[in-house]
């Protein structure tokens, strides 16, 4: 079978009042980068997550950078003009992952080391982190990401960079709305981000804030995120500054969306369940979250092939199978040890086979898309359960 409208991996899902709030900011004319949904967006997503300060900003891209910036101030000082503030530093970083969790350390011209996944949730393994601050002692930052909505195991992570005395860039892009031991992700890290892309959990279309408890760090990334401008008459700039502030008229898309959170959740952890309940018997998992501790937000399902199944029934074959009937998957995040772009840069695995490259030939992201139906996510079960046959 093949659906006529694409089945898609996870595309926004609008409800109303996105749009009252677009032409409450069109009306008003606050067709900018500051009004009243800016202001309301700050304080429902710091209250949501339980953090004392929310700064809207442009993308999840531009609040990790500020965040990776005000990181390696925070630990190293203003760099000499021209310079990168992790200027010739290593900074550990989740490998497998989308490259806007760590590019922000390259922006600063740091130097990303990358740490391989565990097992049990797919994260940055608290093991490898060990490993790696006895190789490189010298480092006191971490970029940690939430996987796929599943919270990383934080508290070993914590006491491992509490042991090094290292500082904490938490990428919450994708867990927006998902809790570790009863607390939101997205407040864990000692500077945080999360995305409103247009794929995520809810959206803006774009968007991105950072969080923070600390007044000074969130009027620092404000202050940044408008250009560095300092408080005259005049323009007058003592610092770099970046166009980084999030639209008024965004601001109105994901405060429309904000209500609408947890139905988005509860749709999202059902099609988690259905594909579970759906693949029973056949050699294959769904991606691993640690029940006792974590609440996910199951933004993405994804599996795993079983190693004595992949010969026969590969990835690529369930895609296509996939891509056949009008629905999108797409492959697990390849792991940033294995792009290209930072071939040159250390790996460090406390596993005898590297984590991440399994679980990237293993693995791949199934239609997740809220919107779709029972009867069409059976479907795709079934077009799956025909390939194993
Ligand atoms: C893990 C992760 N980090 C960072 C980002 C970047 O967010 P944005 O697209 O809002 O810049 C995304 C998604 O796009 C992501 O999935």
């Amino acid at each position: 079978m093949r659906f006529e409208k694409k089945v898609w991996l996870a595309s926004p899902t609008m409800h109303g009042d996105e749009l009252k709030y677009m032409q409450e900011a069109y009306s008003t004319n606050w067709m900018s980068t500051v009004g009243k949904n800016i202001d309301e967006v700050e304080r429902q997503i710091a209250e949501k997550v339980g953090v004392k300060y929310a700064v809207g900003l442009a993308t999840g891209t531009s609040a990790l950078h500020l965040a990776t910036r005000l990181a390696g101030i925070t630990l190293y000082g203003m760099p000499l003009a021209g310079h990168g503030v992790l200027e010739g530093k290593k900074v550990f970083c989740s490998d497998m992952t989308f490259a806007a969790t760590l590019n922000s350390v390259a922006y600063e011209n740091g130097e990303a080391v990358f740490i391989d996944s565990e097992r049990d949730t797919w994260n940055m393994d608290p093991v490898a982190l060990e490993r790696a601050f006895e190789k490189f002692p010298e480092v006191r930052l971490v970029v940690l990401v939430h996987l796929y909505g599943t919270p990383a195991k934080i508290d070993e992570i914590r006491a491992v960079c509490t042991k090094h005395n290292a500082l904490i860039v938490e990428d919450a892009a994708e867990s927006f709305g998902a809790s570790y031991k009863g607390k939101q992700t997205g407040g864990f890290g000692d500077f945080n981000a999360i995305s409103f892309n247009g794929n995520k959990i809810i959206t803006g279309s774009s968007g991105g804030m950072f969080l923070t408890d600390n007044k000074e760090h969130a009027d620092r990334v404000r202050k940044w995120s408008t250009q560095s401008r300092e408080p005259a008459p005049w323009y007058e700039h003592a610092e770099i500054g970046y166009n980084y502030r999030m639209s008024n008229v965004i601001a109105g898309v994901v405060r429309g969306q904000i209500p609408y959170l947890e139905e988005h959740i509860a749709q999202k952890k059902a099609i988690y369940e259905r594909y579970k309940a759906g693949f029973a018997g056949l050699p294959v998992q769904m991606n691993p979250y640690d029940a006792v501790n974590s609440v996910p937000n199951y933004w993405l399902s994804c599996m795993l092939i079983d190693e004595s199944a992949v010969k026969h029934v590969s990835p690529e074959k369930i895609l296509a199978a996939l891509t056949e009937m009008n629905a999108e998957g797409r492959p697990i995040w390849k792991p940033m040890h294995m792009q290209p772009m930072y071939r040159n840069h250390a790996f460090v695995t406390a596993a005898e086979t590297d984590v991440g490259a399994d679980i990237f030939a293993r693995g791949l992201c199934l239609p997740s898309d809220n919107k779709m139906t029972p009867e069409q996510q059976d479907a795709i079960i079934a077009a799956i359960r025909d390939c194993f046959a």
